[in-house]
């Protein structure tokens, strides 16, 4: 008889040539995502206190970044824009030279090779700062959906790969697809951001963004961040809507989401590391109690762990640097 354990977990621990061999998960520079803010004009940065190294840039600078993630093999960008004007409807938002909509056709001009993907919604654009427009102080769902159409036929103009709404409107997806379609954008995408959580994670993007609403909260359109079965049941319905891709966000308090949402759906699945999760590591290696690559790398091979296909971080390009 052998000599206990016969099996001995630590033999392939051994060497980090053994450690490769077996490693079950990798994080590839392509399955990453970079949001950028794009305002208007020219030679403009305006760094982003709560976020080290991400700032509001003019298109010009917003090439620069971008150059520098396709050189990195990054994937794709995620546009979020700074509109010089914010009215009650956001009208901005379709404006065909807003600042996305010069960036996509910057990017496409440029950088061919990234997927350019663009946040829709209306809260960067509106002047309370909620995803749609009020009416009696609420979000009015159905009158929110022709904005949303607007802007992203609008982006679909300026050349966007993929148009992704994240204002948690019912039916949304459903509307932009057939706007899209009958507009001739059939080969336009859809990432539906479709479990978004009405999360704690979210205040340094809306410094970002200037997006935080003027009263309230959007706890009346974002999930609940108890609820994990109506997660899987927003992202059926956008399916059934004609998403082709799916998002959970964020994305470190909820690898459980995303678990059940890949395996029950098995879509192409991105995860959002949002603002707060990339501030809290920032903030805890600053003050030198965690290490920030090691961390950074922890998170997002979590999150690939967990089973999202693609990952949006603003650590994309220095992640990037550390795939093996
Ligand atoms: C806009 C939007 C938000 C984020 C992405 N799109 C903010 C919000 O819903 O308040 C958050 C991203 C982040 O925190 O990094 N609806
Ligand atoms: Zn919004």
């Amino acid at each position: 008889m052998s000599s206990f354990p016969a099996y001995r977990p630590r033999r392939l621990r051994r060497t980090a040539a053994l450690r490769k061999l077996v490693r079950e998960t990798v994080l590839a520079p392509s399955q990453l995502v970079l949001p950028l803010f794009v305002r208007a004009g020219t030679g403009v940065r305006v760094p982003v206190a709560s976020m080290p190294g991400v700032a509001q840039t003019s298109v010009d600078e917003m090439i620069k970044d971008a150059r520098d993630a396709a050189s990195l093999s990054v994937g794709g960008v995620l546009l979020f824009g700074i509109p010089e004007h914010k009215d009650e409807e956001g009208s901005s938002a379709w404006d065909d030279n807003g600042p996305v909509q010069e960036a996509v056709r910057a990017l496409k001009r440029e950088l061919p090779e990234l997927v350019v993907i663009t946040d829709v919604c209306m809260c960067e654009y509106t002047s309370h700062g909620h995803c749609g427009v009020l009416r009696d102080g609420e979000v009015d769902n159905d009158a929110t959906l022709e904005l949303l159409v607007k802007e992203s036929l609008s982006h679909a103009r300026a050349g966007a790969d993929v148009v992704a709404p994240s204002d948690m409107m019912d039916g949304r997806v459903g509307a932009i697809r057939r706007a899209l379609d009958e507009n001739g954008f059939a080969q336009t995408a859809i990432l539906s951001y479709s479990a978004k959580y009405a999360s704690a994670c979210y205040g340094p993007f809306r410094e970002a963004a200037e997006s935080t609403p003027q009263s309230g909260d959007r706890r009346g359109y974002q999930m609940d961040v108890a609820n994990a079965e109506e997660a899987v049941r927003e992202t059926r319905l956008d399916i059934e809507e004609g998403a082709d891709m799916v998002m959970v966000k964020p994305a470190g308090p909820f690898l459980d989401i995303i678990s059940r949402v890949k395996a029950e759906t098995g879509y192409p699945l991105a995860a959002y590391q949002v603002s707060g999760e990339f501030a809290m590591i920032h903030a805890a290696a600053e003050r030198g109690w965690i290490d920030l690559d090691r961390a950074m790398m922890e998170s997002l091979l979590g999150i690939r762990r967990a089973g999202a296909d693609i990952v949006i971080t603003y650590f994309a390009r220095e992640a990037a640097k550390r795939c093996p």
